[in-house]
């Protein structure tokens, strides 16, 4: 059954249209849409647009709900977003920031319920040892940890994630992704996330859209979209699409596609 039926999404900022017509492929529980393409393409702006901060015109369906008609309390208390930038460096420490967003949510549950939900999180995301350390002092990379730890806490049914792995060493990334597929497949919910990464994309979503200049230029499978001739069109590369591990398809990028 469709949960989220994106479509004809246009965004402006100001005068200046960036999303043209945009129609995502219509997401399950149990989806993770991938959200490729290159810099300035959009990507940000349809996820602050799907987290309720961005004004619209066309249709975000969720559950047979438009939008626009549930307050922001409503679209909350299922969906969280983390955004591109992860929490500024600050004397708060991880710790008390996952309390008082858990305190937030009024979950129904016991602090010590609680408690051993944030540890776990902490521990799967090897933030143990820096639970009490103050944001300043630690990495862009533990930071982006804490900004995904914040948005887990609120164990969604939507996901948003803005590029979540961006400032994470390969084995983090491959940590995270694991966790959100484990969240996703779990509990029966949904995530959306924009990534750099063609080959992490091809691994853990389940379909891709690619977005350039604020229009889809392909949407749907993983090999639909993951194509020579899409990443020669968007990325400007030259590259082949090869068979990896498990089946997954790679990208063998060549080189820069030659002007003229
Ligand atoms: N707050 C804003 N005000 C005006 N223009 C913006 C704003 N945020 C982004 N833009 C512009 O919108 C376009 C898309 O940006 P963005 O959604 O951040 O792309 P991406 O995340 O794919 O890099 C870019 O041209 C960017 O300069
Ligand atoms: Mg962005």
């Amino acid at each position: 059954m469709t949960q989220l039926a994106v479509q004809n999404l246009n965004v402006f900022y100001g005068k200046v249209q960036r999303l043209f017509d945009v129609t995502l492929p219509s997401l399950q529980d149990g989806d993770v849409l991938g959200l490729l393409g290159p810099n300035a393409a959009g990507k940000s702006t349809l996820m602050r647009t799907l987290a309720g901060l961005q004004h619209y015109g066309g249709s975000i369906v969720y559950r047979g709900a438009e939008r626009r008609t549930l307050s922001h309390q409503q679209w909350h208390a299922q969906v969280a977003y983390m955004p591109q930038t992860p929490p500024q460096e600050s004397s708060l420490l991880p710790v008390e920031l996952l309390w008082s967003a858990a305190r937030a949510l009024d979950l129904a549950l016991a602090d010590r319920e609680l408690s051993a939900l944030i540890d776990d999180l902490l521990l799967r995301l090897g933030l143990q040892e820096f639970a009490l350390s103050p944001l300043y002092s630690l990495s862009g990379g533990k930071r982006q940890l804490v900004g995904l730890a914040l948005a887990l806490i609120r164990n969604p049914h939507l996901l948003l994630l803005d590029e979540p792995t961006s400032a994470l060493d390969l084995h983090w990334r491959m940590v995270v992704l694991d966790l959100v597929q484990e969240r996703v497949q779990r509990h029966g919910g949904m995530a959306i996330a924009a990534l750099h990464d063609l080959d992490l994309a091809a691994r853990y979503c389940t379909k891709l859209v690619l977005l350039d200049a604020g229009k889809i230029v392909a949407a749907g499978s993983v090999s639909d979209v993951l194509t020579a001739a899409n990443l020669a069109r968007v990325f400007r590369v030259e590259a082949q699409v090869i068979t990896g591990y498990r089946g997954h398809p790679l990208v063998q990028v060549l080189g820069p596609v030659r002007a003229g």
